[in-house]
């Protein structure tokens, strides 16, 4: 585990057990450095940010980024609030990204992450969702869309039964009413029509039993 990793890692240890367990799990069941690296600096929108790891990781990485995490989950953001109290560069807020950041801040960030949420929504909210998020972007601005690919795979199937125990079952995670992971050919569609260039797409599912896959785009001017 990278020392990024484990400096955020530490940022939670006062947290109960559960909630810390919830964090070391998801460090190292997601491929967070993979999207991190890839993110640039300045402002920094993290879509649906949880307990805030990926936050804390992005404001380590680089003191002079500002990172803005959202989340509609009140628990999570009193957690992530807990224990990113430490760092200056973040500020998290509780809602949606509709009701935060694209109401506050149109054309203002440099990139958006948006780490394993939009299977959380209903389908037919995917493309508003999408294009408020190329709202948010100043032109040029990288969108990093992490999601599990639906390719059919027992690790896609996997993922699903997964999921549905953290969402229905033991309700760890909050949906906003959808469960759907699509192949790479219809998500390379909804990026395009929502105004982004898919520069790169990149597999991560190696090592991990998720079929992890990260959308690198660019916002096209509008
Ligand atoms: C699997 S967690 C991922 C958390 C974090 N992005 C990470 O990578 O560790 C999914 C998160 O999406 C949030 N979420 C659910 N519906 C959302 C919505 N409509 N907008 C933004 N976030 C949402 C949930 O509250 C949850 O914290």
């Amino acid at each position: 585990m990278s020392a990024l990793i484990q400096q955020a890692l530490a940022l939670y240890s006062d947290l109960p057990p559960t909630e810390r367990f919830h964090v070391h799990a998801r460090a190292f069941s997601a491929p967070l450095m993979d999207v991190a690296v890839r993110t640039p600096g300045g402002t920094v929108a993290d879509i649906g940010c949880g307990h805030g790891l990926l936050s804390a990781v992005l404001a380590l990485a680089d003191p002079k980024r500002t990172v803005r995490g959202v989340d509609p989950d009140p628990r999570k953001v009193a957690w992530a609030r807990s224990a990113l109290a430490r760092l200056p560069n973040v500020r998290l807020a509780e809602g949606t990204v509709e009701e935060t950041l694209a109401t506050e801040a149109p054309g203002s960030f440099d990139a958006a992450v948006v780490c394993d949420v939009l299977y959380l929504l209903p389908e037919e909210k995917w493309p508003a969702f999408l294009r408020t998020v190329h709202g948010l972007l100043k032109p040029g601005g990288r969108f990093l869309l992490k999601e599990v690919e639906g390719d059919g795979s027992w690790k896609h199937r996997k993922a699903l039964a997964q999921e549905w125990v953290m969402v229905s079952l033991l309700g760890r995670t909050k949906a906003s009413g959808g469960m759907a992971l699509k192949p790479r050919g219809e998500m390379l569609r909804l990026l395009a029509d929502a105004g982004f260039n898919v520069e790169e797409v990149v597999e991560l599912g190696r090592g991990y039993t998720t079929p992890h896959v990260l959308y690198v785009a660019e916002a096209r001017l509008p």
